[in-house]
């Protein structure tokens, strides 16, 4: 049987899948609550990464080893850093790169030692259906016609972004390196590393809340209270209907 799980950083943006899940069975272990059970009929564990790389790791590991999902899914909210990726928008993860890891001059700015690369790449069979389930959902919420669906690169650090200067400094850095990112989060990465670990699909959707600049904490907070759930149910339910 392959489980799905779904993950998502936080409650708020959690909750639209919890009101959907059939049969819902809670299991606390290491300090979380798992949710299992069926969405649209298609078995799931549902997980609170919690925010950061380290929180999002111990979920991770634990949905594998415990709970024995086949393939994770992360749904949750991003700021922009390209241009031309606003507020509203979606972006599905080609890949992640962690921002705040340097271990120079000893291995290239990036790369995680000793594993020869600073990018993990999503599954790429599970990142188109999401790219698919995506358009869906964007179609299905009747949204602006102006609301973009990108595909590429995110850069994940123990940081939550709040300044135009740093945001422009993060980004060209990451450029310097070859790494041209479209979003900044803070797991991510952490969870495509572990899914590398252990050879297990992986692929994430997030939704833009903020652009990373100096109002981003007010544009998180309202778009994670007002928006980002809708997102998560709508792009999961048509996702779990292609699986
Ligand atoms: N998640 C959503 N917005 C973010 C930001 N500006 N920085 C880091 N993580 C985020």
């Amino acid at each position: 049987m392959t489980t799905t799980a779904i993950l998502s950083a936080l409650a708020e943006e959690q909750q639209g899948l919890l009101d959907l899940l059939q049969q819902p069975h809670k299991t606390s272990h290491a300090g979380r609550d798992f949710w299992q059970g069926r969405l649209h009929g298609q078995p799931v564990v549902l997980a609170l990464s919690r925010i950061g790389k380290v929180s999002a790791t111990t979920t991770s590991v634990a949905l594998i080893e415990r709970f024995k999902v086949s393939r994770i899914v992360f749904t949750g909210v991003a700021g922009g850093l390209g241009d031309g990726v606003h507020v509203g928008d979606v972006v599905i993860a080609d890949s992640f790169v962690q921002h705040d890891l340097d271990v120079s001059p000893l291995f290239p700015r990036y790369e995680v030692p000793l594993y020869g690369q600073a990018r993990f790449i999503c599954d790429k069979v599970l990142t188109a259906q999401l790219l698919r389930a995506a358009r869906m959902g964007i179609d299905s919420l009747a949204l602006p016609a102006k609301t973009l669906l990108h595909h590429g690169l995110i850069a994940s650090g123990d940081r939550f972004v709040s300044g135009a200067a740093e945001a422009r400094t993060l980004s060209s850095a990451l450029r310097h390196g070859g790494h041209e990112a479209l979003a900044v989060e803070m797991e991510g990465a952490a969870v495509a590393q572990v899914c590398f670990d252990y050879d297990i699909p992986f692929a994430a959707v997030r939704t833009i809340s903020d652009r990373a600049d100096d109002t981003a904490h007010v544009d998180f907070s309202v778009f994670v209270r007002d928006v980002a759930s809708l997102y998560a149910q709508v792009i999961v339910r048509s996702l779990i209907k292609l699986l």
